[in-house]
């Protein structure tokens, strides 16, 4: 059977057979682009590469990437859409381009040594060409040339048929994606390859990212002829198993049952909302990277997908605490392959609990709150559900819920425009944010990454040498950084590492790229902290002066004077034993 295990395993023996490099799974959480909150395609840690920076391990990738994607979250609950999930891919960067991407996407997919699927079910479709890039005839000209009928080639717009940038600017191209006849009957004769109705089933996309979307909208040619392609591992095994839904595979189904178990009144939709919910929160939290649910960005989303999973869990009759059952469940299955899981179990099932603990309360006092409303008017409003809403967080569905019982319906549309209204509001603040958006290297997000190393390398010289990044995250406005340390930090040992950072800034020191091994690197006294499974092969080497010399892939300002003034603006504690310190460049 073809189990996610198998086809991982089988995936990149493929490529690793033809002569690509197998690179670890890049970190959900993005620590060097201020644009995007996860990391939502194996290509956005790509990005300094696709742009033409050498990649130390060569110029063809594979891996197994952990992708979250949060724009698909209402749609969680369906037969496909995952929050998170792995996505196989392989790249070349400047190296081999659409015959040889798409030739061996056919010899994985047909041929018996691999996946053999039936050659006869394979359609594709391939870009129809516009005022920004030609019609792509020449990968239409390769699948012609494997047996593909031109009856089973399409051609489609942008909309459909071009991948990315995530967000405003960046590596994109067209694409050409593969579809895999399920033998379900046709839903009307305008059906092909695209149409949802469940006959045609995406399988892959190879994308030809030789554009660079610039700020403009323009789309430039990029240095180097990439190729960028992604198969989805839970869609793609439900499919070789001949299940309904992803549900209903290895993947999924001992959370299944564990949720059928304690429900008292089970649903599909809800047990399908909190499996994909928890199984993402744990994958979040098992980074270590002092991500906690919260009210803003990482940590807000982490929030939203607790409390969605425990309002369903409510639908289901579950009474009390259960999602540390559930994320129990998910370690179990997935621990083996990624020993985070299992190494923060503790810290992850503390955080769940803490989370669905609040929810708990909030729905406590929204319920009382309900009950003092409906005492004194003896109904409802749209205003009044939305009032719950915003100041107890209390759901619309548990309002409407409660409502009915009593005999009452809520205006819905009166309430969803209520909630547009304040939306549009909040949405000018966080615009961006929100959207997988693609990297924006940016000027600053440069200067502010180097100054991240200046400010390890002081807080380890400060501080001592225990102390070691945990996190990083970077936006516009200002740098974050994670790491270890027991206490907090004194004001004066703030200003001292203010004052190394500064010095290094002023000394314009040249910042140098070396390409070696891990090991090397680590006899050269370069800072690299991989779990042991995850360890590249190649990696490269930042050197600041004698200031700095970290394992890190880049990319940084040529010279440090480029930085700019920095200024830490708070200290604070993220959990135990793991400080952040916020800073900007003035
Ligand atoms: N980046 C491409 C995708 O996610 C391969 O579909």
């Amino acid at each position: 059977m073809w189990t996610a295990k198998r086809l991982a395993k089988a995936y990149l023996d493929f490529f690793k057979e033809n002569g690509h490099a197998i690179i670890p799974s890049a970190s959900l959480i993005p620590e060097h682009d201020p644009t995007v909150l996860f990391t939502a395609a194996g290509m956005h840690p790509l990005v300094p590469y696709l742009l033409g920076q050498q990649h130390p391990e060569g110029k063809r990738l594979a891996n197994n990437q952990k992708c979250i994607r949060t724009g698909d979250i209402d749609e969680v609950g369906d037969q496909s859409h995952l929050t998170f999930f792995f996505m196989l891919g392989n790249w070349s960067l400047g190296d081999y381009f659409k015959k040889k991407a798409i030739e061996w996407s056919y010899e994985f997919l047909t041929s018996k040594k691999w996946l053999g699927l039936n050659k006869e079910k394979i359609s594709v479709t391939c870009f129809a060409g516009d005022k920004d890039a030609p019609k792509d005839e020449e990968s239409a000209n390769v699948w012609l040339s494997l047996g593909i009928s031109s009856e089973k080639i399409f051609f489609f717009e942008k909309k459909d048929n071009w991948w990315g940038p995530a967000g405003k600017t960046g590596p994109c191209g067209p694409d050409t994606e593969i579809f895999y006849d399920t033998g379900k009957k046709a839903c009307g004769k305008e059906c092909k390859p695209g149409c949802n109705c469940g006959k045609f089933f995406e399988i892959w996309n190879d994308v030809f990212m030789q554009y660079n979307k610039t700020a403009e909208g323009k789309f430039e040619k990029l240095k180097q002829m990439n190729v960028d392609t992604g198969m989805g591992v839970e869609r793609t095994v439900a499919m070789l198993q001949g299940k309904r839904n992803v549900y209903e595979t290895e993947m999924f189904l001992p959370l299944m049952e564990k949720i059928k178990q304690l429900a008292r009144e089970f649903n599909e939709k809800s047990a399908h909302i909190i499996a994909d919910h928890i199984r993402a929160v744990v994958f979040v939290l098992s980074e270590g990277k002092g991500i906690v649910p919260s009210n803003i960005e990482q940590g807000y989303v982490l929030r939203r997908l607790i409390r969605r999973a425990v309002r369903h869990g409510r639908l289901l009759g579950i009474e009390g605490s259960f999602c540390r059952e559930i994320a129990k469940k998910v370690v179990e299955i997935y621990g083996d392959e990624w020993p985070e899981l299992k190494k923060n179990s503790v810290a992850i099932f503390k955080e769940i609990e803490a989370e669905e603990e609040k929810f708990a309360k909030v729905l406590g006092q929204g319920v009382k709150m309900f009950k003092k409303i409906f005492k004194k008017h003896g109904k409802i409003s749209a205003n009044d559900a939305f009032l719950l809403y915003q100041s107890y967080g209390f759901p619309l569905e548990m309002t409407v819920e409660m409502a009915k019982e009593k005999g009452l319906e809520v205006d819905k549309q009166a309430f969803q425009k209520e909630f547009e209204k304040h939306q549009a509001l909040s949405r000018k603040s966080t615009t961006g944010k929100f959207k997988s958006g693609l990297a924006d290297h940016s000027e600053i997000a440069l200067r502010m990454h180097t100054a991240t190393h200046l400010l390890h390398a002081a807080l380890r010289k400060v501080l001592g040498e225990h102390v070691q990044q945990k996190g990083s995250n970077i936006t516009p406005e200002r740098l974050r950084f994670d790491f270890s340390n027991p206490e907090k930090v004194s004001k004066e040992q703030l200003e001292e590492v203010e004052k190394i950072v500064n010095n290094a800034i002023d000394a314009k020191i040249s910042v140098q790229r070396k390409e070696m091994s891990l090991d090397q690197a680590k006899k050269k006294g370069a800072l690299a902290f991989f779990d042991a499974k995850y360890a590249p092969e190649k990696v490269s080497v930042y050197t600041i002066g004698d200031v700095s010399k970290e394992v890190c892939a880049g990319p940084h300002v040529k010279n440090t004077g480029e930085i700019g003034k920095f200024k830490i603006k708070k200290e604070e504690s993220v959990s135990a034993g793991v400080r952040r310190i916020k800073a900007v460049l003035e």
